[in-house]
């Protein structure tokens, strides 16, 4: 079996090489991103191999049919990228539905805690063997409100980790978890309650229709003065405009993103040597009360191996047994309704 692997990174190729070699599936590594231009590439390949900025749209879909390509294996779990109702019927369509869950939260937590404790900014000072400590107060997070938004894998995992330092938890989610809410320390409630009465919002759910921008002016205004934001999830849920005017008028007290709405021609690329074009992210970036990681909460070496692992696992099922587990197969209208039993 042969794969053509879109948007290759130094640290992707072993892992891949390795568990590939063990099940006779053979990658040629790209480092293209994948796109209407690129998926050409693919000629020849039984299946494309692609990650999160990678386009695979109705036209590319198209393409990949036209070349005898049949699985698109995605070696992530978020596919907002992929037009799934489009490829429905088309193209096979598998994803790494948990790779590490702790990877991202303990990420999140991390970007918290060097948050309020300005640890980034203790960081360059002591460098500069400056050791005052003025404007570098911060706040116990025992006590604090956490409202976290998507109860998942990663969700939970972040909810134990609050816990474990203390936090109250308010939760939402379109599906609540079962036995989640104890009614005490962990609280599904409304989002207009979570707005209302968290300190610290994080987002854990995925990228869909519904929560595009579930974080835009009017629930910045619902927040607490002062709220801390985390998105570790997908750059499009929060309005990056309504989050620099947040911060800039001081309803916001500081934010975290791992993510950034328009992130795929910049983020996991070297730009340093280049004029930013993106006037918002440029001002975020230069907020001192704002953290930005370019989409790097996956990255342990825990996540990797199990990515390839389970990608390889993915693409050795469709060619072996014609099935996946981790295929997804979105039939159009609610997902909900779907009854195939593969659906998200
Ligand atoms: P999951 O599928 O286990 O959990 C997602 C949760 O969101 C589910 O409980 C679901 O019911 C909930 N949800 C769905 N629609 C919702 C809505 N409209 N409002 C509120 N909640 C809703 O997914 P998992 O593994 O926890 O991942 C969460 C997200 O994290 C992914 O969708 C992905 O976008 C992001 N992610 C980011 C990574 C990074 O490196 N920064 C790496 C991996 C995932």
């Amino acid at each position: 079996m042969k794969i053509a692997f879109f948007d290759t990174k130094p640290y992707d190729r072993s892992a891949f090489e390795k568990y590939g070699a063990e099940n006779d599936i053979k990658f040629k590594f790209f480092e293209a991103k994948l796109n209407e231009d690129t998926a050409e590439l693919a000629h020849g390949f039984d299946g494309v191999c692609v990650f999160v900025n990678d386009t695979v749209n109705a036209a590319v879909i198209d393409k990949l049919v036209e070349l005898g390509v049949r699985i698109v294996a995605l070696r992530c779990a978020g596919f907002n990228n992929v037009d799934m109702k489009y490829a429905f019927g088309k193209i096979h369509v598998v994803r790494v539905p948990a790779y590490s869950p702790y990877a991202v939260a303990e990420h999140t937590m991390a970007l918290l805690l060097t948050s309020i404790r300005r640890i980034h900014k203790a960081f360059i000072r002591t460098r500069d063997y400056n050791f005052s400590l003025a404007g570098m107060t911060g706040f116990d997070l025992h006590g604090k409100t956490v409202g976290v938004i998507g109860t998942g894998r990663i969700g939970r995992v972040f909810i134990d980790i609050c816990r474990g330092f203390g936090m109250k938890v308010l939760a939402y989610d379109k599906f609540p978890a079962p036995g989640l809410d104890n009614g005490d320390t962990i609280r599904y409630v409304s989002l207009d309650e979570l707005f209302a009465e968290s300190d610290i919002i994080s987002l854990h759910c995925p990228l869909t229709e519904e929560t595009y921008h579930v974080i835009d002016a009017a629930a910045l205004e619902k927040c607490k003065k002062g709220v801390v934001l985390l998105n570790t999830s997908r750059g499009a849920l929060v309005d990056a405009e309504a989050l620099l005017a947040g911060i800039k008028n001081r309803q916001v007290g500081a934010a975290c993103l791992d993510v950034y709405e328009e992130e795929s021609d910049l983020f996991f690329e070297d730009n340093s040597g280049h004029i930013l074009d993106d006037d918002t992210l440029a001002r975020l970036i230069s907020m001192p009360n704002v953290i930005v990681t370019s989409h790097q909460a996956f990255l342990t070496e825990e996540a990797l191996t199990n990515i390839a692992e389970t990608t390889v696992q993915n693409l050795a099922d469709l060619r072996d047994k014609g099935e996946c587990p981790n295929e997804l197969c979105y039939r159009g209208g609610a997902a909900e309704d779907c009854k195939c039993g593969k659906c998200f």
